[in-house]
């Protein structure tokens, strides 16, 4: 029956708790420290109000937008994300497919479980590369080669874990690393006698935590891709960033993985965009559960979104299908509140469309 499945981002989410075993529920949906950001990071967009104008013709919605010069049927894309195959057998290769069903950009993880040349002869589609930078930096030259090689089309530098957050949910669970087939022969390294996370002894050896700005210059002399920084949340690191000549900024706190207490991407976009001031594209992740969220970031000045959990969610569901199910839901919320909110494209959604805590208070 049609009406039978989830109908939102959050029944998604409890389909998703019922099938995954707790260790890998706890470590797709857990963050960092007392999680109170990963809270803030969803809270914070229901304190934001819509601002509907009316009497429009919105008989057509057109939803499209590009990003470097590339189209997407609309502007929320897939976040990088580690170890899909823990959700399905079929991994990063499922949520590749659904992505290019849906017309979007997948960002390709680092820590994914299928390997890049899978990945990219999965489908046809436009794809970016997310990076991390190990102390071997051998390593990292080794995957951006590839990814360029094969396809990718950008590479989004993290730049917010210089070394792991502390994720006590993984701690308790004694979380389990599973096989990430791209690093294979690469790295090896000795998670030790079991007492806590593995990724945490796995990443407190990979990680490179004397990477700083004059790296975006050696990662510029290994590849000519366009570089995008994931992971500033404040106008100085953007305003650094884009003198350093970036291609791009994601405003993210890595889904409150990281540091708690950051606040939630939210409630800085608009002094990120601000430092901006256009002079490259400004994209946002964290907490976006709903189309209307999606709307507020674009309103607040965010050229595309990112989503994480929702989409491991819909493929623990469900697969390819599930990825898609949850992409397309997410698609047609944006749609209704483009269409009530008086707005028919993607460059007609204002700041004047949103109302935040700050703006009732002046
Ligand atoms: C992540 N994220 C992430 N980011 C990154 O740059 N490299 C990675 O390998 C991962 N891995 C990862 C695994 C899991 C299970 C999660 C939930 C997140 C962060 C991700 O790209 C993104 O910033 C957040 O997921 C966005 O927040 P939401 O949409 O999950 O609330």
């Amino acid at each position: 029956k049609m009406e039978d499945g989830p109908v939102n981002i959050r029944e998604y989410e409890e389909v998703a708790k019922q099938v995954l075993p707790k260790m890998i529920f706890d470590f797709y949906n857990g963050g960092a420290g007392d999680e109170y950001t990963l809270r803030e990071n969803m809270e914070a967009y229901k304190r934001i109000m819509l601002r509907p104008r009316i009497l429009v013709d919105v008989g057509r919605i057109d939803m499209s937008t590009t990003l470097l010069g590339y189209k997407m049927q609309s502007p929320i894309m897939v976040a990088p994300t580690g170890m899909h195959k823990y959700a399905h057998p079929e991994g990063e290769v499922a949520t590749a497919r659904a992505a290019a069903a849906c017309n979007t950009l997948m960002v390709l993880s680092f820590a994914s479980s299928r390997k890049i040349e899978d990945v990219a002869s999965s489908c046809n589609a436009v794809r970016f590369y997310q990076l991390y930078v190990y102390q071997k930096r051998e390593v990292s030259a080794t995957l951006v080669r590839r990814a360029e090689e094969y396809g990718f089309k950008a590479i989004l530098l993290t730049v917010d874990t210089p070394r792991l957050g502390r994720r006590e949910k993984d701690i308790k669970n004694k979380f389990i690393l599973p096989q990430l087939s791209n690093l294979e022969g690469l790295v090896s390294v000795d998670v030790g006698p079991k007492r806590g996370s593995d990724l945490e002894a796995f990443a407190s050896q990979t990680l490179d935590p004397s990477l700083c700005w004059n790296d975006i210059e050696w990662l510029r002399s290994i590849t000519s891709l366009p570089i995008i920084l994931k992971g500033i949340i404040t106008a100085d690191d953007a305003i650094k960033a884009v003198e350093m000549g970036v291609s791009g900024i994601v405003v993210s706190n890595h889904g409150a993985r990281q540091l708690d207490y950051s606040p939630a991407t939210i409630s800085v976009l608009e002094e990120v965009v601000k430092a901006v001031s256009g002079a490259v594209p400004v994209l946002i992740d964290g907490g976006i559960r709903r189309g209307t969220d999606v709307f507020k970031a674009l309103a607040l000045g965010a050229k595309a979104v990112l989503v994480g959990r929702p989409i491991l969610f819909g493929l623990a569901a469900k697969g390819e299908k599930g990825v898609k199910s949850v992409l397309k839901m997410l698609q047609g919320e944006l749609e209704l509140t483009m269409a009530l909110c008086g707005t028919t494209s993607i460059n007609e959604i204002t700041r004047k469309h949103v109302q935040t805590e700050g703006d009732r208070i002046r």
